[in-house]
């Protein structure tokens, strides 16, 4: 399972990256929206940080200010994927820019007959928003579980990421049912880091040690 962040913020990106933890990140308007600086500088510092894909999204809504904004996106680094919201004019660059190599992410999807048109269209990698479905009252694990299924009958080469994370048992429910990645705000891999069973344990063998240090007051490991 690939972790991505779903995230502007350089200093989270940093912190994780430095773990190992960041397979690629995924950025939207909103989360750009949230940080001080210049979004269009935001975005080549990520790429540039990232080695893995880094889904960086046009806000243009017909084929053909998409695609000039897909191009120029994509000259930030070899690792752009270009984020195109599910709408018909979406697929229309989804398609164009598939057969000019450049790999896309179709984002805002909420429903198996988008993921499946989106596939058909030449995505990379899908991301239905499961937290906004649940938020809405559906259950937005369910629709994992299709789009997995449907793309491993068929052997699409799509990916299912999963976005619109809420909680670390989304990870692990998305695991389960096997999909590509998740996308996660630097908060959930934060708290997926940590058990308080973790922290107990480590105060005790450290008090435990100390106790040791006393009797062996010129001991060195
Ligand atoms: C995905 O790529 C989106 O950026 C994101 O997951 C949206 O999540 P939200 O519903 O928390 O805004």
């Amino acid at each position: 399972m690939k972790i991505f962040l779903d995230t502007a913020n350089i200093e989270s990106i940093k912190k994780y990256n430095d773990m190992g933890l960041v397979d690629g990140v995924t950025t939207n308007p909103t989360l750009l929206a949230k940080e001080k600086g210049n979004p269009a500088e935001i975005m080549r510092e990520i790429v540039r940080m990232v080695d893995g894909p880094v889904s960086l999204e046009v806000v243009g809504t017909t084929a053909g200010t998409m695609l000039e904004e897909a191009y120029r996106l994509k000259k930030y680094g070899k690792n752009v994927v270009v984020k195109i919201p599910m709408i018909p004019e979406g697929l229309v660059a989804v398609k164009k820019l598939k057969a000019d190599g450049i790999e896309t992410n179709v984002t805002l999807v909420f429903s198996a007959n988008q993921a499946i048109l989106a596939a058909k269209a030449g995505a990379a990698y899908v991301s239905p928003f499961i937290g906004r479905l649940d938020d809405s009252g559906q259950d937005g694990m369910s629709l994992i579980r299709e789009i997995v299924q449907i793309f491993s009958n068929y052997q699409f080469d799509t990916n299912v990421l999963v976005a619109s994370v809420r909680h670390p048992m989304h990870v692990v429910e998305a695991g389960k049912i096997g999909a590509h990645v998740v996308t996660l705000p630097p908060d959930i891999l934060g708290k997926m880091l940590t058990h308080p069973l973790t922290d107990k344990g480590l105060s005790t063998f450290l008090s435990d040690w100390e106790k040791v240090k006393k009797e062996n007051p010129n001991l060195v490991i």
